[in-house]
């Protein structure tokens, strides 16, 4: 019997309309446009304004894939939301997904692996889809950033950006979708990376929030460091286990936080520019949803059974990369 793997069958995203721009920025810290676009490499980020969360963004993106995939929401049969940014921790962003977008028939649950979220999320639908019992997967990644960004930390908040995205993954037995995985989580990185309060450790109180202990914090250096290293290791490994050359893959599918850290991760495996999607100039760093964000816009470009390799690095530290053959 061939072997069943996961394949991605449509995609859709929602991004805020309201664009936080560098001039913007620069009223709100001491920053200019010339520094991030010289040190990250954004532009601008989305924002979502007024009284919605992750769940609106996901809602949104998964009506729009149910629509345009043919898709009745009856026919869904499992969840998974990745995300950093739950609506709140209890109940999962998943099921309230779930009620938004009337999707009846599917139990889930969110995933949470700080900017790794996506690939994480993508291998365990691989792993449900290949035991044959599940027919359409419902994937979300998406975070609403902005709730958990300190708008006077000239560290961090020029950085990240709100989106979300909505795939649908189907079973195939033709030789596309997800090939293989080389994924990697290590606490020993959580000093450099975190969001420290709010948690079972340092639950919410008076001091927690005067000490602005809700927001995400890290030492940049750090995290820029082991971004490098850890993910051009695990994509040129990825390359290696599957005798893959630079003119055999048609695109690296890197995590979008910082435009050094993606160049760096391309020259390691020896890939041209035009081999390696970039959209953080418009987005920033969008953590769950950044690299379906780039799948979406460079759907146009891709045939079936081109080699993508997807990378991620983040909190955790969490890191890897999947073997992806485009199905659609
Ligand atoms: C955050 C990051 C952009 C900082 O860039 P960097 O080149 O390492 O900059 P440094 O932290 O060394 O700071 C250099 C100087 O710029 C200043 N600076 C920091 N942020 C600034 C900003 N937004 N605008 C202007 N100056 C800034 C620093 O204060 C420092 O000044 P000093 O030399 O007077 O002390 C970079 O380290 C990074 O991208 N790290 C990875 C972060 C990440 O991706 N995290 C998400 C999870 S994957």
């Amino acid at each position: 019997m061939s072997k069943i793997r996961a394949a991605i069958t449509g995609i859709e995203v929602f991004l805020p309309e309201y664009r936080l721009t560098n001039r913007e920025l620069s009223t709100m810290v001491d920053t200019n446009d010339e520094w991030i676009m010289q040190r990250i490499g954004i532009k601008e980020r989305r924002i979502l304004k007024g009284d919605l969360a992750t769940s609106d963004m996901m809602a949104a993106a998964a009506k729009k894939l149910l629509e345009s995939t043919h898709t009745s929401p009856d026919e869904i049969d499992f969840v998974i939301a990745a995300t950093n940014t739950p609506d709140m921790w209890l109940p999962s962003t998943a099921c309230i997904v779930c009620d938004k977008a009337g999707i009846r028939n599917a139990w889930g649950f969110d995933l949470l692996a700080a900017c790794s979220s996506f690939i994480f999320a993508l291998e365990t639908v691989n792993k449900f889809v290949e035991s044959g019992q599940y027919k359409k997967v419902l994937l979300l990644a998406g975070d609403k950033m902005s709730s958990i960004v300190d708008y006077t930390d000239r560290n961090t908040c020029p950085l990240f950006g709100d989106a979300a995205t909505a795939l649908l993954i189907e079973p195939t037995t033709e030789d596309v979708g997800v090939m293989d995985h080389n994924l990697h989580a290590d606490g020993a990185g959580a000093p450099y990376l975190n969001l420290k309060a709010g948690g079972s450790k340092l639950p919410a109180s008076y001091e927690t929030v005067n000490n602005r202990l809700h927001y995400v914090q890290q030492d940049g250096k750090t995290v820029f460091k082991y971004a490098v290293s850890n993910m051009a290791d695990v994509a040129v490994e990825m390359m290696e286990r599957h005798s893959i050359t630079p003119d055999d893959l048609a695109y690296l599918v890197p995590h979008q936080a910082n435009l050094r850290i993606i160049d760096a991760v391309g020259r390691r495996m020896g890939l041209p520019p035009e081999k390696v999607m970039i959209n953080i100039e418009k987005y920033g760093n969008t953590t769950s949803a950044t690299i379906p964000l780039c799948l979406y816009e460079w759907k146009d470009k891709l045939k079936k059974g081109d080699k993508l390799i997807l990378a991620a690095f983040g909190g955790g530290f969490t890191w890897g990369s999947l073997y992806l053959k485009w199905a659609l």
